[in-house]
């Protein structure tokens, strides 16, 4: 099984902030050092099913489902389904959840690709992406988020200078819980020996030029010495779908 729908989120509060700027730095500094499942391993036991991983089913993504797996497998983990993606995301989504006998939760839009051309018009990402984005992404996320502590997501600080403060525990401003990126010092090499290693299920479309796969309207092929994130949003001025605000974000409290 790798579907289980969520639609309509029921909205809670967010929990109390659970650690101190201080402190957020101090653990930050400290996984660092060590291998990205540790960093898995400690919020697992420090937030338990209040914890959740954000997957794409991209390299980074996959690599994250098997660590996870292996230190804490109960806990939860959530695909955005826009609706828009690529028929060999679904196949890896389907290839992984068989190797590690795991359920991915469905995250959906309010709206389906039919309500959304009614209300705002046909092929919306060609004319307003931060809209779409929003639509298909960005509040299906935040609504999604609501019911946890801490998520996890694959981002890398070497995949762009928008990523290059990432830091692996820090506090997400946008969406007000904890955010978890066990993979930011780590560098595109280091998580496919880890993929090889494990032969862990991953996008065919990677060895096709596509290091980087979204949505089927946003997302080309990459040419030989172009950036690894120079496919997605091609020709827009566009680097982020909003669910990872760029930039370092100074911390006043
Ligand atoms: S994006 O912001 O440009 O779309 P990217 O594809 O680099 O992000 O992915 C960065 C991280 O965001 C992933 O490692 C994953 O944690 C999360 N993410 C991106 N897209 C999705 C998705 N469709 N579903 C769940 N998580 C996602
Ligand atoms: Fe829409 Fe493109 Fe954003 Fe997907 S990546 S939600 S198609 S704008």
């Amino acid at each position: 099984m790798s579907n289980r729908t969520v639609d309509n989120h029921s909205p809670g509060d967010f929990g109390e902030r659970p650690l101190s700027p201080g402190e957020i730095r101090q653990i930050s500094k400290k996984f660092r050092e060590k291998d990205p499942w540790e960093v898995l391993r400690w919020g697992a036991e420090q937030f338990g099913k209040s914890m959740v991983l954000a997957c794409s089913f991209g390299y980074e993504d996959v690599a994250l489902v098997h660590m996870l797996h292996r230190v804490a497998p109960e806990t939860d983990i959530f695909y955005l389904d826009t609706d828009l993606l690529f028929p060999e995301t679904y196949e890896t989504r389907d290839r992984l959840a068989k190797a590690l006998d795991k359920t991915f939760i469905r995250v959906r839009p309010e709206y389906s690709l039919e309500e959304q051309a009614k209300l705002w018009g046909e092929e919306l990402w060609k004319r307003d992406a931060n809209a779409c984005c929003g639509i298909r992404k960005v509040n299906p996320l935040r609504r999604f988020l609501k019911g946890y502590s801490a998520w996890c997501t694959g981002i890398r600080r070497e995949q762009s200078p928008t990523r290059a403060h990432t830091e692996v525990v820090e506090w997400d401003h946008q969406f007000g819980l904890l955010k978890l990126n066990p993979l930011a010092y780590w560098s595109a090499k280091e998580v496919w020996a880890y993929i090889r290693e494990h032969n862990i299920p991953y996008n065919p479309m990677h060895d096709r030029r596509y290091p980087s796969i979204g949505c089927v309207p946003c997302t080309r092929q990459v040419q030989p010495g172009e950036d690894s994130r120079a496919g997605r949003w091609s020709g827009m001025d566009k680097t982020e779908c909003g669910l990872h605000p760029s930039g370092e974000i100074k911390d006043r409290r």
